[in-house]
């Protein structure tokens, strides 16, 4: 083993994937090898979350699992790294002796230091926040491959009652637009077909008065065979501008992932949400007179403190108005230091599950039922590869983010864009026929169908 072996996992979000490839970009640049085998490891980090208190406990039950590794070479460093490092901070050396390394989202600049702080048998700590860090000038280290996460912002100023991230990611910041722009002419050389822009709040987006619809332009504009999506849309800063870029665009995605959280006014107004649900039904109606085929996700929270069984139905009533691609869904869970900790977490346990499956059924037929509808039609699909299931089948996505399955062709390889005409449907996945490869080069091809 040479000394210094990386080893990486990442749990939590979209934000913590691209985190650690700035973490990897970042090591890999001071010499350090990465790799994907623990066994191999003389470090190893773990990029952590703390948005629920079940994402927390699977680090503990990881760190149980970490300490043979220890056991076995005293000398192997392990660190935590992300929101629990941040949340926890000197705490989770004090309670986690194993630990050796406890570094927040602000502090990976100075990773290879803190390391070899470790290395000296002290414990490496960095945590403290930042108002100016986005690590434009880093270039993350990315595997080749069809997709990519950037983040464009980090932060988060929208103090929602519920949500720690604003404590463990800090103030909004925006990257530099040109560095974004030059990431993806990068990932555009090297064959890359998707990008995600990345930040908890992408609508407030501002780089000097340049917004998020501005970035979307300029990502779009550098290959127009780059599908480009973005997550999250806070729903009060959505704009009407972004709307029409969306329209404009054909390789911006007609997907907006827009967190409702819950369908009642009191619950919203409590989870300091600043929207109505008439608000957020309004622009949902807009957005689908602007983009033809516009489709929509989004996030739910069961058994929000004081929450009744009114409220709830409220929260079943949105879905069923709005008609979700797509939810994620969660019970409540208290986090200490935010504001809704304060109010007594009055919903049984019992009532939270029981809730949180009436969403997740409701949800499951939506999804059903939305894609009954897409029978018979032609969709546009960007071809990732094999089917998980056989290889008799190939995979891919259409821009509404759904997962299509059709027979293996040898004329088509992976990063096409092809023509498939769907002809069954589950919840979850669309299968159906190829029609004919797209051509890429030619202006009259849309890439949306
Ligand atoms: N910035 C994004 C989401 C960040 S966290 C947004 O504003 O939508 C992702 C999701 O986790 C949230 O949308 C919320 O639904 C859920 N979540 C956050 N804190 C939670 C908590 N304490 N308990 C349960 N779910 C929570
Ligand atoms: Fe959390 Fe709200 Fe910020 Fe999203 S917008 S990260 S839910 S505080
Ligand atoms: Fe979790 Fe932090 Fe993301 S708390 S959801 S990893 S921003």
């Amino acid at each position: 083993m040479t000394k210094n072996n990386v080893y990486i996992e990442t749990y939590g979000c979209q934000m913590n994937v691209a985190d650690s490839e700035l973490v990897m970009g970042i090591l890999q640049k001071k010499g350090y090898q990465l790799t994907s085998e623990a066994d191999n490891a003389n470090i190893i980090l773990l990029n952590t979350c703390s948005v629920r208190d079940n994402a927390e406990q699977r680090i503990y039950g990881r760190l149980g699992n970490l300490k043979k590794y220890k056991d076995q070479n005293p000398q192997t460093v392990i660190g935590i790294l992300g929101c629990m490092a941040e949340r926890l901070r000197e705490d989770l050396v004090e309670s986690k002796k194993m630990v050796d390394l406890v570094v927040g989202p602000d502090e990976y600049r100075r990773l290879p230091e803190l390391i070899d702080t470790a290395f000296t048998g002290e414990k490496g700590i960095g945590v403290k926040l930042s108002r100016t860090e986005t690590y434009d000038d880093i270039i993350p280290f990315r595997e080749d491959g069809l997709s990519a996460w950037i983040s464009v912002m980090r932060g988060c100023d929208k103090f929602c009652t519920f949500c720690v991230v604003p404590f463990t990611r800090g103030r909004e910041r925006s990257r530099n637009l040109e560095s974004v722009v030059d990431e993806i002419k990068q990932l555009s050389e090297r064959g890359f077909r998707e990008v995600s822009l990345l930040g908890q709040n992408v609508n407030s987006y501002n780089d000097n008065g340049r917004d998020f619809a501005d970035l979307l332009a300029a990502a779009a504009n550098v290959d127009r065979l780059i599908r480009v999506r973005f997550t999250t849309s806070h729903p009060q800063d959505l704009s009407d501008k972004l709307l029409y870029t969306i329209a404009e665009h054909p390789n911006l995605c007609n997907y907006i992932h827009l967190p409702v959280q819950s369908g009642s006014d009191r619950i919203l107004k409590l989870m300091n949400r600043t929207y109505t649900v008439e608000h957020y039904l309004n622009i949902i109606e807009k957005a689908r007179k602007i983009i033809p085929g516009v489709s929509f996700s989004t996030d739910i929270i069961s058994g929000f403190p004081t929450e009744t069984y009114e409220d709830h139905i409220m929260t079943l009533d949105v879905m069923q108005n709005v008609q979700y691609d797509g939810a994620y869904m969660f019970k409540y869970s208290p986090r200490e230091g935010t504001k809704a900790y304060k109010i007594d977490d009055d919903v049984p346990e019992e009532t939270k599950a029981k809730r949180l499956n009436d969403i997740i059924d409701l949800q499951q037929s939506i999804s059903y039922e939305i894609n009954q509808k897409m029978i018979d039609k032609d969709e546009v699909v960007l071809v990732e590869g094999q089917s998980k299931k056989s290889d008799q089948f190939l995979a891919g996505r259409t821009d509404t983010n759904k997962v299509v399955i059709f027979p293996v062709n040898d004329e088509i390889k992976t990063g096409d864009y092809v023509k498939v005409k769907i002809n069954r449907a589950t919840s979850a996945t669309l299968f159906g026929d190829l029609i004919e490869v797209v051509n890429p080069s030619g202006e009259k091809i849309s890439l949306t169908a």
